[in-house]
């Protein structure tokens, strides 16, 4: 089944010849997954193999301006600069943005503001397949469904499918072969002590893509096999710790998570290693800080930085042994 497909699915009953607006403009937020998205059942719609759950980072993310412009090509400018037709993020939202156009012909403007740390391995694709999404929306005046918006994110990136919705998400992996049951929805926690921070260690460029590394992984490594249950077993664990407020046991289970999500790539053939010398010393540290009895955790995904994860009553005391950490918002 291709992404197309699914679009003409999606749309079957409804008017998508809608009035146009001048312009759709939508924010999405950056999401930091505690129990991790590792691999596809399906690559070409980005259905994965496994549920997760992600915390959003409500002021960090992705506002996308979308017009009409009277050209033969769409243009993406980020951040205020213009990106060349070439470059491999504009041929990406090109090719999405093909997948609405039907017979009609139209040529957007594409201008994405992005707040997120730059080289911090926040996952720019999803924050900025979901504004993308719910800017289309809001040009053609769709009035889809959120729920209908992250199935169309998922098909961009498939993290993006969370970035839909603020707090903690659940993207749930679906069985079904149209990934129609495959999108994310909010959960009903709200925990305002919760703090991530961002921990940067490098702005060296990335080895190689999430993207790759988890197809690899998936083919490669003897110890996929085990990632489903590993998943499984969290996603229970990080609601109940969510439900009771159970900080210990939900930065245990996020942290080692990550780690099981890291040992299983690092078994793939060729090896996909995302650790740095500096990121093996910042996890000491944790640890050892942990020993002497400071309440703290770390979560890594498809780069070498960490995200830190604390109660707001210890910033302080985090922030003296980690002076470069960039404290994120969560909740008001
Ligand atoms: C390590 O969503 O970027 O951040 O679906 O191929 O676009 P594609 O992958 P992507 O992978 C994110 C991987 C991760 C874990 C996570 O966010 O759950």
């Amino acid at each position: 089944m291709k992404k197309s497909d699914v679009v003409q699915a999606l749309f079957a009953n409804k008017n998508q010849k809608a009035t146009r607006r001048e312009s759709g403009l939508a924010f999405a937020p950056t999401n930091i997954a505690l129990c991790k998205y590792w691999g596809k059942r399906d690559t070409e719609l980005n259905l994965p193999n496994t549920s997760s759950l992600s915390i959003s980072l409500p002021d960090k993310g992705a506002l996308t301006k979308l017009t009409f412009i009277d050209e033969t090509q769409d243009k993406v400018v980020l951040n205020d600069k213009p990106l060349a037709a070439d470059s491999a993020f504009v041929k990406r939202l090109v090719q999405f943005l093909d997948l609405f156009r039907n017979e009609e012909n139209w040529k957007l403007n594409v201008n994405i503001t992005m707040n997120i740390p730059v080289a911090a391995g926040l996952a720019s694709s999803a924050c900025g397949f979901a504004s993308l999404v719910s800017a289309l929306n809001d040009l053609f005046a769709w009035q889809l469904s959120t729920k209908e918006l992250s199935i169309l994110a998922r098909l961009g990136s498939g993290s993006a499918s969370r970035s839909l919705w603020m707090g903690f998400v659940e993207w749930h992996a679906g069985l079904q072969r149209d990934g129609m049951d495959s999108f994310a929805e909010p959960l009903p926690f709200t925990w305002p002590e919760l703090k991530i921070g961002i921990l940067p260690l490098s702005t060296k460029e990335k080895s190689i893509s999430s993207r790759e590394a988890m197809q690899r992984t998936v083919n490669t490594s003897l110890l996929y096999a085990n990632w489903p249950k590993k998943v499984l077993q969290d996603t229970v664990i990080i609601k109940q710790a969510l439900q009771v407020k159970n900080f210990s046991l939900l930065g245990g289970t996020a942290e080692s998570n990550a780690l099981t999500m890291h040992a299983t790539m690092l078994a793939s053939w060729p090896p996909v290693c995302y650790f740095l010398p500096e990121t093996i010393a910042a996890m000491q540290q944790v640890w050892a800080l942990r020993q002497e009895g400071l309440d703290l955790f770390f979560t890594q995904d498809a780069g070498p930085n960490l995200k830190l994860l604390y109660l707001s009553d210890i910033e302080k005391e985090v922030k003296k042994y980690f002076p470069s950490l960039e404290t994120i918002k969560l909740f008001d």
